[in-house]
Protein backbone atom coordinates (compact mmCIF):
# COMPACT_ATOMS: atom_id res chain seq x y z
CA UNK A 1 0.00 0.00 0.00
CA UNK A 2 1.64 3.18 -1.20
CA UNK A 3 1.77 6.50 1.06
CA UNK A 4 -0.99 8.64 1.90
CA UNK A 5 -1.86 12.07 2.70
CA UNK A 6 -2.17 10.88 6.37
CA UNK A 7 1.76 9.78 6.30
CA UNK A 8 2.53 14.21 6.03
CA UNK A 9 4.88 15.30 9.27
CA UNK A 10 3.49 18.53 8.66
CA UNK A 11 0.10 19.09 9.17
CA UNK A 12 0.18 22.46 8.86
CA UNK A 13 1.27 22.26 5.29
CA UNK A 14 -2.23 20.60 4.36
CA UNK A 15 -4.44 23.49 3.57
CA UNK A 16 -7.62 23.33 1.73
CA UNK A 17 -8.63 27.62 2.04
CA UNK A 18 -7.39 29.75 -0.51
CA UNK A 19 -5.14 32.64 0.93
CA UNK A 20 -6.12 36.45 0.65
CA UNK A 21 -4.29 39.29 2.60
CA UNK A 22 -3.02 36.60 5.37
CA UNK A 23 -5.57 34.46 6.25
CA UNK A 24 -6.72 31.55 5.19
CA UNK A 25 -10.15 31.67 3.26
CA UNK A 26 -13.22 29.86 1.88
CA UNK A 27 -15.01 31.40 -1.20
CA UNK A 28 -16.94 34.45 -1.19
CA UNK A 29 -20.27 31.85 -2.63
CA UNK A 30 -19.05 29.39 -0.65
CA UNK A 31 -18.68 26.72 -2.81
CA UNK A 32 -15.96 24.52 -3.28
CA UNK A 33 -14.85 21.87 -5.73
CA UNK A 34 -12.75 18.13 -5.14
CA UNK A 35 -9.46 16.89 -5.82
CA UNK A 36 -8.61 13.31 -6.67
CA UNK A 37 -5.16 10.91 -6.61
CA UNK A 38 -4.98 10.15 -10.45
CA UNK A 39 -3.28 7.27 -9.57
CA UNK A 40 -6.47 5.75 -7.71
CA UNK A 41 -9.11 8.08 -8.29
CA UNK A 42 -9.98 9.14 -4.60
CA UNK A 43 -10.89 12.44 -3.47
CA UNK A 44 -8.54 13.98 -1.25
CA UNK A 45 -9.74 17.11 -0.84
CA UNK A 46 -11.89 20.01 -0.81
CA UNK A 47 -11.19 23.01 -1.80
CA UNK A 48 -12.93 26.72 -2.20
CA UNK A 49 -14.38 27.48 -6.07
CA UNK A 50 -13.32 31.06 -5.68
CA UNK A 51 -14.56 33.86 -8.45
CA UNK A 52 -14.02 37.58 -9.14
CA UNK A 53 -15.54 38.98 -6.07
CA UNK A 54 -12.51 36.65 -4.41
CA UNK A 55 -9.93 38.00 -6.84
CA UNK A 56 -11.21 41.73 -6.64
CA UNK A 57 -10.26 41.24 -3.01
CA UNK A 58 -6.98 39.64 -3.31
CA UNK A 59 -5.66 41.75 -5.86
CA UNK A 60 -6.64 44.65 -3.30
CA UNK A 61 -5.08 43.09 -0.83
CA UNK A 62 -1.96 42.95 -3.25
CA UNK A 63 -2.38 46.34 -4.26
CA UNK A 64 -2.06 47.71 -0.69
CA UNK A 65 1.05 45.99 0.20
CA UNK A 66 2.45 46.76 -2.57
CA UNK A 67 2.91 49.81 -1.79
CA UNK A 68 5.22 49.25 1.58
CA UNK A 69 6.78 46.08 -0.18
CA UNK A 70 8.02 47.91 -3.07
CA UNK A 71 10.34 50.15 -0.53
CA UNK A 72 11.55 47.07 0.95
CA UNK A 73 15.47 46.46 0.63
CA UNK A 74 16.49 44.24 -2.12
CA UNK A 75 18.87 42.76 0.45
CA UNK A 76 15.82 41.92 2.74
CA UNK A 77 13.65 40.37 0.13
CA UNK A 78 16.94 38.29 -0.84
CA UNK A 79 16.99 37.23 2.84
CA UNK A 80 13.16 36.01 2.49
CA UNK A 81 13.87 34.11 -0.64
CA UNK A 82 16.79 32.40 0.77
CA UNK A 83 14.63 31.80 3.95
CA UNK A 84 12.09 29.86 1.28
CA UNK A 85 14.39 27.96 -0.40
CA UNK A 86 15.51 26.32 2.67
CA UNK A 87 12.34 26.00 3.95
CA UNK A 88 11.17 23.87 0.81
CA UNK A 89 14.50 21.38 0.40
CA UNK A 90 13.70 20.81 4.82
CA UNK A 91 9.82 19.63 3.78
CA UNK A 92 10.88 17.91 0.88
CA UNK A 93 9.51 14.91 1.97
CA UNK A 94 6.45 16.03 2.69
CA UNK A 95 6.13 18.40 -0.18
CA UNK A 96 7.34 15.75 -2.48
CA UNK A 97 4.08 13.50 -1.04
CA UNK A 98 1.55 16.44 -1.68
CA UNK A 99 2.72 16.58 -4.68
CA UNK A 100 2.55 12.55 -5.89
CA UNK A 101 -0.94 12.19 -4.18
CA UNK A 102 -2.18 15.32 -6.25
CA UNK A 103 -0.31 15.27 -9.86
CA UNK A 104 0.52 11.42 -10.15
CA UNK A 105 4.51 12.30 -10.93
CA UNK A 106 6.30 9.33 -8.52
CA UNK A 107 7.81 10.53 -5.54
CA UNK A 108 11.50 10.39 -6.87
CA UNK A 109 10.16 12.94 -9.63
CA UNK A 110 8.54 14.68 -7.20
CA UNK A 111 11.23 15.57 -4.73
CA UNK A 112 13.30 16.51 -7.88
CA UNK A 113 10.78 18.83 -8.77
CA UNK A 114 10.79 20.55 -4.84
CA UNK A 115 14.85 20.73 -5.67
CA UNK A 116 14.18 22.18 -8.58
CA UNK A 117 11.59 24.57 -7.34
CA UNK A 118 13.95 26.07 -3.97
CA UNK A 119 16.80 26.38 -7.03
CA UNK A 120 14.48 29.35 -8.61
CA UNK A 121 14.10 30.94 -5.18
CA UNK A 122 17.98 31.15 -4.39
CA UNK A 123 18.82 31.84 -8.00
CA UNK A 124 16.22 35.19 -7.65
CA UNK A 125 17.39 35.92 -4.41
CA UNK A 126 20.79 36.42 -5.82
CA UNK A 127 19.28 38.26 -8.49
CA UNK A 128 17.37 40.67 -6.52
CA UNK A 129 20.61 42.90 -5.22
CA UNK A 130 21.45 42.60 -9.13
CA UNK A 131 18.73 44.94 -10.85
CA UNK A 132 20.91 47.75 -11.71
CA UNK A 133 20.19 50.72 -14.12
CA UNK A 134 22.73 52.74 -16.48
CA UNK A 135 24.45 55.66 -16.86
CA UNK A 136 23.81 57.20 -20.17
CA UNK A 137 26.06 59.25 -22.36
CA UNK A 138 24.52 62.36 -22.90
CA UNK A 139 24.23 63.82 -26.65
CA UNK A 140 23.52 67.37 -25.49
CA UNK A 141 25.94 68.27 -22.95
CA UNK A 142 24.05 70.31 -20.90
CA UNK A 143 22.15 67.20 -19.47
CA UNK A 144 22.97 63.75 -17.73
CA UNK A 145 20.80 60.69 -17.85
CA UNK A 146 20.38 57.50 -16.25
CA UNK A 147 18.24 54.55 -15.77
CA UNK A 148 16.58 52.46 -13.14
CA UNK A 149 14.65 49.70 -12.79
CA UNK A 150 11.34 49.53 -10.58
CA UNK A 151 9.01 46.90 -9.65
CA UNK A 152 5.84 46.62 -12.34
CA UNK A 153 3.26 46.11 -9.65
CA UNK A 154 0.68 43.29 -8.53
CA UNK A 155 1.67 40.23 -10.68
CA UNK A 156 -0.77 37.70 -11.44
CA UNK A 157 0.69 34.01 -11.31
CA UNK A 158 -1.25 31.43 -13.70
CA UNK A 159 0.47 28.10 -12.83
CA UNK A 160 -0.21 24.72 -14.47
CA UNK A 161 -0.96 21.53 -13.13
CA UNK A 162 2.29 19.46 -14.62
CA UNK A 163 4.37 21.17 -12.20
CA UNK A 164 2.76 22.86 -9.47
CA UNK A 165 5.72 23.80 -7.42
CA UNK A 166 8.33 25.09 -9.50
CA UNK A 167 6.37 26.59 -11.70
CA UNK A 168 5.02 28.81 -8.24
CA UNK A 169 8.39 29.69 -7.82
CA UNK A 170 9.78 30.51 -10.87
CA UNK A 171 6.93 32.96 -10.93
CA UNK A 172 6.36 34.23 -7.70
CA UNK A 173 10.25 34.07 -6.68
CA UNK A 174 11.11 36.39 -9.52
CA UNK A 175 8.09 38.64 -8.85
CA UNK A 176 9.16 39.01 -5.08
CA UNK A 177 12.96 39.46 -5.67
CA UNK A 178 11.66 42.29 -8.30
CA UNK A 179 9.88 44.03 -5.28
CA UNK A 180 6.40 42.96 -6.87
CA UNK A 181 3.44 41.82 -4.84
CA UNK A 182 1.82 38.85 -6.06
CA UNK A 183 -1.50 37.05 -6.81
CA UNK A 184 -1.32 33.02 -7.44
CA UNK A 185 -4.32 30.96 -9.36
CA UNK A 186 -2.59 27.47 -9.42
CA UNK A 187 -4.05 24.77 -11.48
CA UNK A 188 -7.48 23.20 -9.93
CA UNK A 189 -6.54 19.50 -10.76
CA UNK A 190 -3.18 20.23 -8.16
CA UNK A 191 -3.86 22.96 -5.21
CA UNK A 192 -2.40 21.73 -2.57
CA UNK A 193 0.90 22.03 -3.89
CA UNK A 194 0.82 25.85 -4.04
CA UNK A 195 -1.26 26.24 -1.09
CA UNK A 196 1.66 24.17 1.02
CA UNK A 197 3.94 27.02 -0.65
CA UNK A 198 2.11 29.56 0.76
CA UNK A 199 2.29 28.54 4.10
CA UNK A 200 6.00 28.10 4.08
CA UNK A 201 6.27 31.30 1.82
CA UNK A 202 4.62 32.71 4.70
CA UNK A 203 6.35 31.29 7.30
CA UNK A 204 9.72 33.03 5.58
CA UNK A 205 8.70 36.62 6.40
CA UNK A 206 7.04 37.74 3.37
CA UNK A 207 4.82 40.45 4.69
CA UNK A 208 1.02 40.64 4.97
CA UNK A 209 -1.10 41.07 1.35
CA UNK A 210 2.32 40.46 -0.35
CA UNK A 211 1.31 36.50 -1.16
CA UNK A 212 -2.34 35.85 -2.29
CA UNK A 213 -4.15 32.60 -3.43
CA UNK A 214 -6.88 32.09 -5.19
CA UNK A 215 -8.85 28.82 -5.62
CA UNK A 216 -10.78 27.73 -8.40
CA UNK A 217 -11.43 24.82 -10.92
CA UNK A 218 -14.86 25.15 -12.72
CA UNK A 219 -14.67 29.26 -12.65
CA UNK A 220 -10.92 29.47 -14.02
CA UNK A 221 -12.44 31.06 -16.71
CA UNK A 222 -14.43 34.06 -14.43
CA UNK A 223 -11.06 34.19 -12.33
CA UNK A 224 -8.34 34.29 -15.35
CA UNK A 225 -10.54 36.97 -16.96
CA UNK A 226 -11.18 39.02 -13.43
CA UNK A 227 -7.46 39.03 -13.23
CA UNK A 228 -6.79 39.92 -16.67
CA UNK A 229 -8.94 42.91 -16.74
CA UNK A 230 -8.43 44.26 -13.01
CA UNK A 231 -6.31 47.54 -13.89
CA UNK A 232 -4.22 47.02 -10.50
CA UNK A 233 -2.71 43.88 -11.78
CA UNK A 234 -0.15 45.06 -13.81
CA UNK A 235 1.67 41.83 -15.03
CA UNK A 236 -0.19 38.66 -15.68
CA UNK A 237 2.45 35.74 -16.31
CA UNK A 238 0.83 32.01 -17.22
CA UNK A 239 1.97 28.79 -18.12
CA UNK A 240 -0.46 26.51 -19.96
CA UNK A 241 -2.07 25.69 -23.64
CA UNK A 242 -1.54 28.25 -26.50
CA UNK A 243 -5.54 28.37 -26.70
CA UNK A 244 -6.04 29.92 -23.47
CA UNK A 245 -2.42 32.01 -23.44
CA UNK A 246 -3.84 33.76 -26.74
CA UNK A 247 -7.32 34.09 -24.51
CA UNK A 248 -5.56 36.33 -21.61
CA UNK A 249 -3.00 37.97 -24.13
CA UNK A 250 -6.88 39.41 -25.56
CA UNK A 251 -8.15 39.96 -21.86
CA UNK A 252 -5.24 41.74 -20.83
CA UNK A 253 -5.34 44.32 -24.07
CA UNK A 254 -7.34 46.42 -22.69
CA UNK A 255 -5.39 47.33 -19.42
CA UNK A 256 -2.20 47.26 -21.74
CA UNK A 257 -0.62 44.97 -18.99
CA UNK A 258 2.97 43.07 -19.19
CA UNK A 259 2.64 39.37 -20.19
CA UNK A 260 4.68 36.60 -20.30
CA UNK A 261 2.82 33.25 -21.51
CA UNK A 262 4.91 29.84 -21.98
CA UNK A 263 2.71 28.25 -23.83
CA UNK A 264 2.48 24.54 -25.76
CA UNK A 265 5.35 22.78 -27.59
CA UNK A 266 5.92 20.30 -30.06
CA UNK A 267 9.23 19.58 -29.75
CA UNK A 268 11.96 17.82 -31.67
CA UNK A 269 14.64 15.42 -30.74
CA UNK A 270 17.23 14.94 -33.08
CA UNK A 271 19.62 11.53 -33.30
CA UNK A 272 21.80 11.82 -36.29
CA UNK A 273 24.35 8.92 -37.44
CA UNK A 274 26.73 10.69 -35.51
CA UNK A 275 25.66 10.01 -32.23
CA UNK A 276 26.00 8.20 -29.21
CA UNK A 277 23.38 6.08 -28.95
CA UNK A 278 23.44 5.33 -26.01
CA UNK A 279 23.56 9.00 -24.70
CA UNK A 280 20.47 9.34 -27.53
CA UNK A 281 18.67 6.67 -25.72
CA UNK A 282 19.05 7.80 -22.19
CA UNK A 283 18.48 11.82 -23.40
CA UNK A 284 15.35 10.06 -25.28
CA UNK A 285 13.91 8.20 -22.07
CA UNK A 286 14.24 11.66 -19.96
CA UNK A 287 13.26 13.70 -22.45
CA UNK A 288 10.09 11.79 -22.97
CA UNK A 289 9.12 9.73 -19.72
CA UNK A 290 9.64 12.73 -17.27
CA UNK A 291 6.65 13.37 -15.90
CA UNK A 292 4.80 10.66 -17.90
CA UNK A 293 5.59 12.70 -21.06
CA UNK A 294 3.32 15.68 -19.63
CA UNK A 295 6.15 18.82 -19.71
CA UNK A 296 5.48 21.68 -22.07
CA UNK A 297 9.31 20.43 -23.49
CA UNK A 298 8.75 17.14 -23.91
CA UNK A 299 10.12 15.16 -26.76
CA UNK A 300 7.32 15.00 -29.15
CA UNK A 301 8.57 14.26 -32.23
CA UNK A 302 11.80 11.82 -32.45
CA UNK A 303 13.41 12.14 -35.67
CA UNK A 304 16.23 9.48 -36.48
CA UNK A 305 18.92 9.72 -38.86
CA UNK A 306 18.54 6.46 -41.35
CA UNK A 307 22.04 4.72 -40.39
CA UNK A 308 21.12 4.12 -36.68
CA UNK A 309 17.38 4.39 -37.12
CA UNK A 310 16.53 1.03 -36.22
CA UNK A 311 19.64 0.38 -34.04
CA UNK A 312 18.20 3.24 -31.89
CA UNK A 313 14.62 2.13 -32.32
CA UNK A 314 15.72 -1.53 -30.53
CA UNK A 315 17.98 -0.28 -27.83
CA UNK A 316 15.14 2.72 -27.19
CA UNK A 317 12.67 -0.56 -26.76
CA UNK A 318 14.68 -2.62 -24.36
CA UNK A 319 14.72 0.57 -22.20
CA UNK A 320 10.97 1.20 -22.29
CA UNK A 321 10.14 -2.38 -21.68
CA UNK A 322 11.99 -2.31 -18.82
CA UNK A 323 9.92 0.92 -17.40
CA UNK A 324 7.57 0.07 -14.29
CA UNK A 325 4.10 1.74 -14.90
CA UNK A 326 1.99 2.18 -11.67
CA UNK A 327 1.03 4.53 -8.97
CA UNK A 328 3.80 7.01 -7.85
CA UNK A 329 3.61 6.46 -4.16
CA UNK A 330 4.69 2.72 -5.05
CA UNK A 331 8.73 1.96 -4.37
CA UNK A 332 10.51 1.40 -8.22
CA UNK A 333 7.54 3.21 -10.31
CA UNK A 334 9.02 5.01 -13.11
CA UNK A 335 5.85 6.00 -14.70
CA UNK A 336 2.61 7.53 -12.94
CA UNK A 337 -0.68 8.16 -13.94
CA UNK A 338 -1.56 11.08 -16.21
CA UNK A 339 -3.14 13.81 -14.27
CA UNK A 340 -6.00 14.58 -15.98
CA UNK A 341 -9.52 13.02 -16.74
CA UNK A 342 -9.16 13.28 -20.50
CA UNK A 343 -4.98 12.92 -20.87
CA UNK A 344 -5.18 8.97 -21.59
CA UNK A 345 -8.26 9.54 -24.60
CA UNK A 346 -6.18 11.89 -26.15
CA UNK A 347 -3.23 9.89 -26.30
CA UNK A 348 -5.41 6.89 -27.54
CA UNK A 349 -6.81 8.88 -30.50
CA UNK A 350 -3.31 10.19 -31.18
CA UNK A 351 -2.34 6.04 -31.14
CA UNK A 352 -5.06 5.51 -33.28
CA UNK A 353 -4.39 8.02 -35.64
CA UNK A 354 -0.94 7.36 -36.07
CA UNK A 355 -1.91 3.48 -36.98
CA UNK A 356 -4.30 4.84 -38.98
CA UNK A 357 -1.70 6.85 -41.06
CA UNK A 358 1.09 3.94 -41.06
CA UNK A 359 2.19 3.83 -37.75
CA UNK A 360 3.57 0.47 -36.41
CA UNK A 361 3.28 -0.12 -32.66
CA UNK A 362 6.22 -1.42 -31.22
CA UNK A 363 5.09 -1.34 -27.57
CA UNK A 364 1.82 -0.34 -25.90
CA UNK A 365 -0.72 1.44 -27.18
CA UNK A 366 -3.27 1.04 -24.49
CA UNK A 367 -4.86 2.26 -21.44
CA UNK A 368 -4.15 -0.37 -18.30
CA UNK A 369 -7.86 -1.70 -17.19
CA UNK A 370 -5.79 -3.38 -13.99
CA UNK A 371 -5.21 0.10 -12.72
CA UNK A 372 -7.85 2.08 -11.37
CA UNK A 373 -6.75 6.00 -12.16
CA UNK A 374 -5.23 7.03 -15.35
CA UNK A 375 -2.66 5.13 -16.53
CA UNK A 376 -1.26 4.68 -20.46
CA UNK A 377 1.55 1.91 -21.38
CA UNK A 378 4.58 3.11 -22.15
CA UNK A 379 4.52 3.57 -26.38
CA UNK A 380 6.73 3.04 -28.81
CA UNK A 381 5.69 3.93 -32.71
CA UNK A 382 7.81 3.56 -35.74
CA UNK A 383 7.04 4.49 -38.64
CA UNK A 384 5.74 8.15 -38.24
CA UNK A 385 4.81 10.81 -40.82
CA UNK A 386 3.69 14.25 -41.48
CA UNK A 387 -0.24 13.21 -41.84
CA UNK A 388 -0.36 12.11 -38.38
CA UNK A 389 -1.88 14.11 -35.41
CA UNK A 390 0.70 13.69 -33.18
CA UNK A 391 3.17 15.25 -36.09
CA UNK A 392 0.99 18.86 -35.29
CA UNK A 393 -0.46 18.15 -31.24
CA UNK A 394 1.46 17.47 -28.02
CA UNK A 395 0.42 14.17 -26.94
CA UNK A 396 1.27 15.22 -23.41
CA UNK A 397 1.91 11.46 -22.79
CA UNK A 398 4.81 8.71 -22.20
CA UNK A 399 4.25 7.97 -26.37
CA UNK A 400 7.45 7.83 -28.41
CA UNK A 401 7.10 8.35 -32.17
CA UNK A 402 9.68 7.64 -34.01
CA UNK A 403 10.06 9.51 -37.80
CA UNK A 404 13.22 8.23 -39.68
CA UNK A 405 15.43 11.55 -41.91
CA UNK A 406 17.85 11.59 -44.36
CA UNK A 407 19.36 14.90 -44.45
CA UNK A 408 20.54 17.55 -42.19
CA UNK A 409 18.37 20.28 -44.18
CA UNK A 410 15.23 18.17 -44.54
CA UNK A 411 15.12 17.66 -40.84
CA UNK A 412 15.49 21.18 -40.29
CA UNK A 413 12.28 21.50 -42.42
CA UNK A 414 10.51 18.87 -40.72
CA UNK A 415 11.81 20.52 -37.30
CA UNK A 416 10.47 23.81 -37.99
CA UNK A 417 7.80 22.48 -39.90
CA UNK A 418 5.06 23.89 -37.38
CA UNK A 419 3.49 26.68 -35.52
CA UNK A 420 5.11 26.72 -31.99
CA UNK A 421 8.66 26.48 -30.78
CA UNK A 422 9.45 25.99 -27.51
CA UNK A 423 12.08 23.08 -26.73
CA UNK A 424 14.26 21.17 -28.81
CA UNK A 425 16.97 18.39 -28.63
CA UNK A 426 19.58 17.24 -30.42
CA UNK A 427 22.02 14.27 -30.67
CA UNK A 428 25.37 14.32 -32.55
CA UNK A 429 29.20 13.93 -31.82
CA UNK A 430 29.94 17.19 -34.25
CA UNK A 431 30.11 20.26 -32.13
CA UNK A 432 30.24 21.95 -36.02
CA UNK A 433 26.84 20.16 -36.60
CA UNK A 434 25.24 21.34 -32.90
CA UNK A 435 26.03 24.78 -33.93
CA UNK A 436 24.75 24.51 -37.13
CA UNK A 437 21.05 23.02 -36.72
CA UNK A 438 21.13 25.19 -33.27
CA UNK A 439 20.83 28.02 -35.20
CA UNK A 440 18.61 26.75 -37.69
CA UNK A 441 16.13 25.46 -35.16
CA UNK A 442 12.90 28.23 -34.54
CA UNK A 443 12.48 27.67 -30.90
CA UNK A 444 13.55 29.21 -27.72
CA UNK A 445 15.79 26.12 -26.20
CA UNK A 446 17.86 24.15 -27.51
CA UNK A 447 18.94 20.93 -25.56
CA UNK A 448 22.94 19.00 -27.03
CA UNK A 449 23.35 15.13 -25.61
CA UNK A 450 20.64 15.74 -23.06
CA UNK A 451 17.09 15.20 -22.04
CA UNK A 452 16.57 18.21 -19.56
CA UNK A 453 16.51 22.21 -20.69
CA UNK A 454 15.68 23.03 -17.14
CA UNK A 455 17.85 25.33 -14.90
CA UNK A 456 16.85 28.31 -12.96
CA UNK A 457 20.10 30.27 -14.06
CA UNK A 458 18.93 29.23 -17.69
CA UNK A 459 16.12 31.46 -19.81
CA UNK A 460 13.35 29.04 -20.47
CA UNK A 461 10.71 30.08 -23.12
CA UNK A 462 9.79 30.27 -26.71
CA UNK A 463 8.83 31.51 -30.05
CA UNK A 464 5.97 31.80 -32.56
CA UNK A 465 2.96 30.08 -30.75
CA UNK A 466 5.02 29.43 -27.49
CA UNK A 467 4.70 32.73 -26.58
CA UNK A 468 6.87 35.60 -25.42
CA UNK A 469 8.68 36.50 -22.46
CA UNK A 470 11.34 34.02 -20.56
CA UNK A 471 11.37 33.10 -17.09
CA UNK A 472 14.76 32.08 -14.90
CA UNK A 473 17.99 33.40 -16.22
CA UNK A 474 18.73 36.84 -15.71
CA UNK A 475 16.12 37.62 -17.84
CA UNK A 476 13.05 35.94 -15.72
CA UNK A 477 13.12 39.32 -12.96
CA UNK A 478 13.12 41.73 -15.47
CA UNK A 479 9.62 40.61 -16.64
CA UNK A 480 8.59 41.77 -13.52
CA UNK A 481 10.08 45.45 -13.73
CA UNK A 482 10.04 48.80 -15.68
CA UNK A 483 12.91 51.09 -16.71
CA UNK A 484 12.81 55.03 -15.19
CA UNK A 485 14.76 57.16 -17.12
CA UNK A 486 16.11 60.43 -15.35
CA UNK A 487 17.11 63.32 -17.28
CA UNK A 488 19.18 66.36 -15.04
CA UNK A 489 20.13 69.57 -16.80
CA UNK A 490 23.49 70.26 -15.35
CA UNK A 491 23.81 73.24 -17.24
CA UNK A 492 23.30 76.01 -14.10
C1 LIG B 1 6.79 22.91 -18.19
O1 LIG B 1 6.58 21.80 -18.67
O2 LIG B 1 5.91 23.79 -18.23
C2 LIG B 1 8.08 23.25 -17.49
C3 LIG B 1 9.11 22.24 -17.60
C4 LIG B 1 10.43 22.64 -16.95
O3 LIG B 1 10.55 23.69 -16.33
O4 LIG B 1 11.35 21.88 -17.08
Amino acid sequence: MGKTLQDIQRKDLLQSQGFIDDEWVGASSGATFSVYDPATLDKIATIPEMNAVDVDKAVTAAHRAFQSYKKTSARQRARWLRKWSDLCLENADDLALILTLENGKTLAEAKGEVIYAASFLEWFAGEAERVHGQVVPPANLNQRILTFKQPIGVAACLTPWNFPIAMITRKVGAALAAGCTTVWKPAGETPLSALAQAVLAHEAGFPKGSINVITTLNTVAEVGEALCKNDLVRKVSFTGSTRVGKLLASQCSATLKKLSLELGGNSPFIVFDDANLETAVEACINAKFRNSGQTCVTANRIFVQKGVYHEFADKLSKKIQALKIGPGTEEGVNVGPLTHDRAVEKALNHINDAKKHGGQIVLGGSSVPDLKGYFLQPTLIKNMNRQMLTTREETFAPVVGLYEFATEDEVLELANDCDVGLGSFIITESMARAWRVTEGLEVGMVGVNLGMLSASESPFGGVKHSGYGREGGTQGIEEYLHIKSMLINVAN
